[in-house]
């Protein structure tokens, strides 16, 4: 979800609402607007897109209102709808608060004002929020009444609020959900995340968990939920304004692919070093001692981030002959996991804000597990609350489903695999070979792109699938497993990864005509075998889409998709790529919304 806060002295908006508009990716089922006019708070919402609430807006006459606050929403509590849209106002109209994150307690809370006679017009916890700050409003000030509230409150937020009678400022409160000021000339903004500032300015201040602040035009205040107050120094972060602008792409996620040599570039600069043959990744704060104490590495994350987790197992495994694993964040927070103290721990998140990612890190340290960040936001929870790690270099990522963060994830992990192969058995002929590969990948990546075309035709003939297997094996497996994961998010194609053993032992039944696999053939020792699953694909008569980099019979496969030959560790890195671009054209051949597709979010901060 997004949240905007403006107070200054232009009308605020058009300001809310095109910061609405850069978050948009952060969530899109509802959307509204509160600004104080007239000593009123005025509210419209507008259930679906930013753009939704715009048309309504531009139905009322324009307003000279200089403060506000603005939300897009992705629907955890209440169905998506005008009614559970935020801002949300207690009894009287007096306060409103926008709201990012669950509170734990919502039902409890609920309950309570119910029972004391306050009629709650949403399904949200937090409308609970608006009544309770409301409730303490007399004693002092906003500030205080915010603070008092949130003593009854369990769970996670990132919240502002407003008050009618106090137009000129704004409490912010921050608690596992990101909360960030922008300092302006005469004016200050409040966001969930510096794409919506960046236009207005690059200093900023990031709230801590347990902080908040008070925000008026001219300057800010932060202090603690105990009331302590806090000194915060504003810090200049590095993104231009064109980083969120579609600089002539049809959307963010063809930007993005188009991006990735650049991003891999960026990722291995200053990082690679021939004369030892390794990498430096300063950031991980761990010197040779400590790299050769590790004896174990798994990799965490979620969704797309998990799956390079997988890719960067592999990598380790093969490189450093160190036992390598990679699990999904939101599992092993939950399954009490034994903590190994020699084993090193990788929390790897684009957003640095996945709640799951997050929950699990915090899990390690309580456990004394040493964990370090793959994180592409610099300063987000999962970066500070790691402390070390390496940083992706991936720059913004807009469109939900990943592309060039994935792929800088996976180079990451390749360096930290020479890294810690450098220090055991790795021979430095061998290392030497992994850096000139390394340096190869952004003309390699580079040359993928050009085949767009190629791909394209590729899926203009099998996007009326109603099912896609994707197969891989060892440095395949979970190639195929991000390549049916993007393929699901962005055309809503029901895809399915298989190891391509496994297919033999039961999902070979559903192979037919009318179900195409995509099999990622690496050009390695297990080429042959590779070759043995397509021809028993295509002995049931399936159609077979192959990415490769390995010469293949003649006529083995319905489509051939060529991938330039590398080193065969860091295949999986460019076989992602041309899936990228599959997913891609199979969902704008059925017109989706590719950069956000229905359902998804491009953060999830709730569980
Ligand atoms: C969401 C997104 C996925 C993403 C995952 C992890 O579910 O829809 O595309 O892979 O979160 O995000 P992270 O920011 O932690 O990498």
């Amino acid at each position: 979800c997004g949240i905007v806060g403006y107070v200054g002295a232009k009308a605020a908006t058009p300001v809310l609402v095109e910061g609405l508009h850069r978050l948009e990716y952060r969530g899109y089922d509802s959307a509204g607007v509160a600004v104080v006019r007239r000593g009123r708070i005025a509210v419209t919402k507008a259930a679906g897109r930013v753009q939704e609430l715009r048309d309504r807006l531009a139905e009322s006459a324009p307003n000279a209102a200089t403060i506000g606050i603005a939300h897009t929403r992705w629907a955890t509590h209440g169905e998506p709808s005008d009614r559970n849209a935020h801002p949300h106002l207690d009894a009287d109209g007096r306060i409103a608060v926008v709201h990012n994150g669950i509170i734990e307690n919502a039902e409890q809370l609920r309950a309570r004002l119910a029972a004391e006679g306050v009629a709650l017009v949403s399904e949200t916890d937090t409308e609970a929020l608006a009544h309770l700050i409301a409730a303490e409003i007399e004693t002092g000030s906003l500030e205080d009444a915010v603070r008092s509230a949130l003593r009854h409150v369990e769970g996670t937020y990132g919240l502002v609020v407003l008050d009618r009678t106090r137009p000129d400022e704004l409490v912010v409160a921050r608690n596992g959900s990101p909360i960030v000021l922008g300092i302006g000339d005469g004016e200050m903004f409040v966001a969930s995340d510096v794409a919506a500032l960046v236009h207005h300015t690059q200093r900023v201040v990031f709230l801590d968990d347990g902080e908040l602040a008070t925000v008026r035009a001219g300057d800010y205040r932060t202090s603690t939920l105990e009331a302590r107050r806090t000194s915060k120094q504003p810090t200049t972060v590095d993104l231009a304004a064109d980083d969120y602008e579609l600089g002539g792409h049809p959307d963010f996620m063809r930007k993005e692919m188009a991006e990735q040599p650049e991003a891999v570039a960026r990722a291995l600069r200053g990082r690679l070093d021939e004369r030892f043959a390794t990498a430096h990744l300063g950031g991980l704060g761990l010197d040779p001692m400590a790299l050769r104490a590790v004896r174990r590495v798994k990799f965490l994350g979620c969704g797309s981030a998990y799956y390079a987790g997988q890719m960067g197992a592999t990598l380790v495994e093969e490189l450093a002959r160190i036992p390598a694993d990679a699990e999904p964040a939101s599992e092993f927070r939950y399954r009490n996991p034994v903590v190994d103290p020699d084993a090193l721990y990788v929390a790897i998140s684009q957003s640095g804000e996945t709640l799951d990612t997050l929950a699990a890190v915090q899990e390690l340290r309580r456990k004394g597990g040493r964990v370090i960040g793959a994180v592409n936001v610099v300063g987000s929870a999962i970066a500070r609350e790691c402390g070390s790690g390496v940083f992706l270099h991936a720059g913004p990522e807009v469109s939900v489903a990943s592309t060039k963060a994935l792929t800088n994830m996976t180079v990451s992990f390749a360096m930290l695999g020479l890294l810690l192969g450098r220090v055991r058995d790795l021979s430095a002929a061998s290392g030497q070979r992994i850096v000139s590969g390394l340096r190869a990948l952004p003309a390699q990546i580079e040359e993928i792109l050009t085949e767009d075309a190629r791909v394209q035709q590729v899926a203009k003939r099998h996007a009326h699938a109603r099912h896609m297997f994707f197969l891989g094996r060892v440095r395949g497996w979970p190639v195929a497993r991000e390549g049916a994961q993007k393929l699901k998010e962005i055309s809503y194609v029901h895809a399915e990864a298989y190891q391509s053993a496994e297919l033999k032992h039961g999902p070979l039944a559903l192979i037919d005509a009318d179900m195409p696999s995509v099999v990622v053939v690496p050009h390695d020792e297990l080429l042959a075998k590779n070759i043995g699953t397509m021809e028993q694909i295509r002995a049931r008569g399936g159609p077979v889409i192959a990415v490769t980099n390995a010469e293949i019979p003649e006529g083995l496969a319905d489509e051939v998709i060529r991938v330039p030959r590398g080193e065969p560790e860091l295949d999986p890195i460019l076989l992602t790529i041309p899936l990228q671009l599959l997913a891609y054209h199979i969902a704008a051949e059925l017109g989706r919304d590719i950069d956000k597709p229905r359902n998804l979010a491009k953060s999830v901060t709730v569980e």
